[in-house]
């Protein structure tokens, strides 16, 4: 599988999906890892973004903005999400601090032409050391996803275009498998490569054993 992977990331190299390397969000004391590379073995780097906030305890959920991003037209030269862009357009738009937007996730969620970003806005008082944030200590996410959705000007975001912005209490998974499309590719790859061989040992046997090949087909 790794020789595989080896051979297919040379030809994706220059684009934000699939990631390659583990994503880390936020600067200072906030930087987290927002997303977790199956290609990339070096260990994760920061703590998980899902230290920074108090999730429901049975069902991991806690309510987000969730922007998906259509990466087929506008992501041929960016390596990777342009997060600065990203909370500079989101915080002049919203009016609010930069430092006040808190990125939870970038994610491919296990496809190469969309990206996912999650995230919160603290509300201005909020202690920024004291962590995990709270519900309460959070502007409310369905209001800012409603108030973006009426901007016009957010049909692009940092140079990409914007898919969907939708509240949400559904964090995307922090790793993602490959893609279904991905393991059929390599599946078939794999059965092309054992049937040959399968086919060429069975040829081999045969010519060895012409004589007795008629007996084996006896029952
Ligand atoms: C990107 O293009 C592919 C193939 O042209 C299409 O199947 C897919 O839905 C598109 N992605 C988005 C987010 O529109
Ligand atoms: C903010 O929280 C940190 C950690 O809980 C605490 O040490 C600090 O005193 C707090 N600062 C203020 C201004 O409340």
């Amino acid at each position: 599988m790794r020789f595989f992977a080896v051979l297919l990331v040379p030809l994706v190299f220059a684009e934000i999906c699939p990631m390659d390397k583990h994503a880390i969000c936020n600067t200072g004391h906030l930087s987290c890892t927002c997303s977790v590379s199956q290609e990339d073995e070096a260990p994760v780097p920061e703590i998980s973004c899902n230290a920074l906030i108090a999730r429901d305890l049975e069902t991991g959920n806690f309510p987000v903005v969730s922007v998906e991003f259509d990466l087929n037209n506008s992501a041929e030269a960016l390596e990777e999400f342009p997060e600065d862009a990203f909370r500079d357009k989101i915080s002049s738009s919203l009016r609010v601090d930069e430092e006040d937007v808190i990125v939870l996730r970038t994610s491919c969620v296990g496809t190469d032409d969309t990206l996912t970003i999650q995230f919160v806005i603290l509300k201005k008082d909020t202690n920024s050391s004291a962590l995990p944030f709270a519900i309460e200590d959070l502007i409310d996410a369905e209001s800012i996803a409603t108030r973006m959705k009426a901007m016009g000007h957010l049909s692009q975001i940092a140079n990409l275009d914007v898919d969907t912005i939708e509240y949400t209490e559904e964090l995307v998974d922090l790793e993602f498998e490959p893609s279904n499309l991905e393991l059929i590719f390599k599946a078939i790859l794999l059965a092309l490569i054992f049937g040959f061989f399968f086919v060429l040992g069975v040829w081999k046997l045969t010519k060895k054993g012409d004589e007795y090949a008629d007996d084996l087909q006896k029952p």
